[in-house]
């Protein structure tokens, strides 16, 4: 009965018993997976294991229902990535059901608007570059006006203004091109904590001003990582000045590093062949550093909008501090999130592989 209503499902239902084993397909998993019901697959063998999918590999008992992204692996060794929505059922010889989605749509949308933010970024690059030396000029003239002015005389003032603002579109057009054109790192090897307590020292009288109270603490045993050390500090700065601005009239600051595992794919998923056996997966150190304010926090429907270049709430923002600071860090190989509640707070995470081969992308 239950067999009838799955086949006739548009979309992709495999039925699995209490070991994990696939006891039924519908035509559109057949289809879509290239195996029939009859072979022993085990779920293990169809998912490939991920930090992400855990649940869905082994989907141990007590979890009721899970949706997750993951990757099956079809008969032919090709990997799919799908949504996954799988539940317990109590029927006699079945435990549970997945129904597969493939997300390649969805990635392929991703993949437009990744090329699409990588054009504006080079436009924008251009832009930049072409405005930087008309730039120079007036600078360099306002300069000569001001020398020219007695120290007394108003206009000097006017002069000031000029230079002010040359220097700040300076450094909107430095953030620009760091964020089109971001340079590779060089990477060393590097303790963390110097990365922050430099980058705290810079900004500690702000954080007095602001009547900000800054707390920094770090596991005893941190390994170090290798990163470019000047990159890390601009991707701490960035945060902490986006931390000081939620935080206008004081508050605290916390700086936490610490190690973490992480379970990732047991194949790295650099070769097509790679599959077999699937395998358990592997856990991988980080070094995760967390920047925590007691600030305005950010509203729900922002959340995902924040790594958007340009995207920003602040008058005075470019809206580049994040999008560049993930870039850097996606060049390390490693990842950086936000959580936060309204009226609460904000925590930026950043991890950073240990291991060097995760630093040596591109
Ligand atoms: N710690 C935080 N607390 C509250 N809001 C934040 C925090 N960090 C980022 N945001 C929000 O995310 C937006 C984007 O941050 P981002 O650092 O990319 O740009 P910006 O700070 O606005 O400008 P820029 O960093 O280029 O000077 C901010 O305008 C702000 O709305
Ligand atoms: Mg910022």
């Amino acid at each position: 009965m239950a067999s009838q209503i799955m086949e006739k499902l548009p979309e992709a239902a495999v039925a699995f018993d209490r070991r994990g084993y696939v006891t039924y397909m519908n035509r559109a998993a057949e289809k879509l997976l290239g195996f029939d019901s009859s072979g022993e697959l085990h779920s293990s063998r169809l998912f490939l294991p991920g930090s992400e999918s855990e649940d869905v590999v082994s989907f141990p008992a007590r979890v009721k229902a899970v949706e997750k992204e993951a990757v099956v692996v079809s008969r032919s060794k090709s990997r799919i990535p799908v949504l996954v929505r799988m539940a317990r059922v109590s029927c006699p010889g079945l435990d549970a059901v997945a129904f597969l989605k493939p997300t390649a749509a969805r990635r392929a949308e991703q993949h437009r608007r990744i090329d699409r933010l990588a054009s504006i970024g080079e436009l924008a690059a251009g832009v930049a570059h072409e405005i930087r030396n008309p730039l120079a000029g007036i600078g360099t003239s306002a300069q000569v006006l001001r020398s020219r002015f007695a120290k007394d005389d108003e206009r000097v003032k006017f002069a000031d203004v000029i230079l002010d603002e040359v220097d700040r579109l300076e450094k909107i057009i430095e953030n620009l091109l760091l964020f089109a054109r971001p340079k590779q790192p060089q990477l060393v090897k590097h303790d963390m904590r110097d990365s922050v307590e430099r980058t705290l020292n810079l900004v500690r009288e702000q954080a007095e001003k602001q009547e900000v109270k800054v707390q920094n603490r770090s596991e005893d045993e941190l390994p170090e990582v290798y990163v470019d050390p000047g990159q890390m500090s601009q991707v701490l700065l960035n945060l902490i000045l986006n931390a000081l601005h939620a935080m206008p009239s004081g508050g605290k600051l916390a700086l936490e590093l610490k190690v973490v595992r992480k379970r990732m794919p047991a194949s790295g998923g650099r070769r097509k062949t790679d599959v077999k056996p699937a395998g358990p997966a592997r856990a991988v150190k980080f070094v995760r550093v967390a920047v925590s304010d007691t600030g305005h926090g950010i509203p729900k429907q922002n959340l995902s909008k924040l790594f958007t270049p340009f995207f920003t709430t602040r008058s005075g923002g470019t809206g580049l501090g994040l999008s560049i600071s993930q870039a850097i860090v996606r060049e390390h190989g490693g990842s950086i999130s936000v959580s936060s509640r309204e009226g609460r707070g904000t925590k930026v995470t950043i991890d950073i592989p240990v291991e060097k081969r995760h630093g040596e992308r591109r």
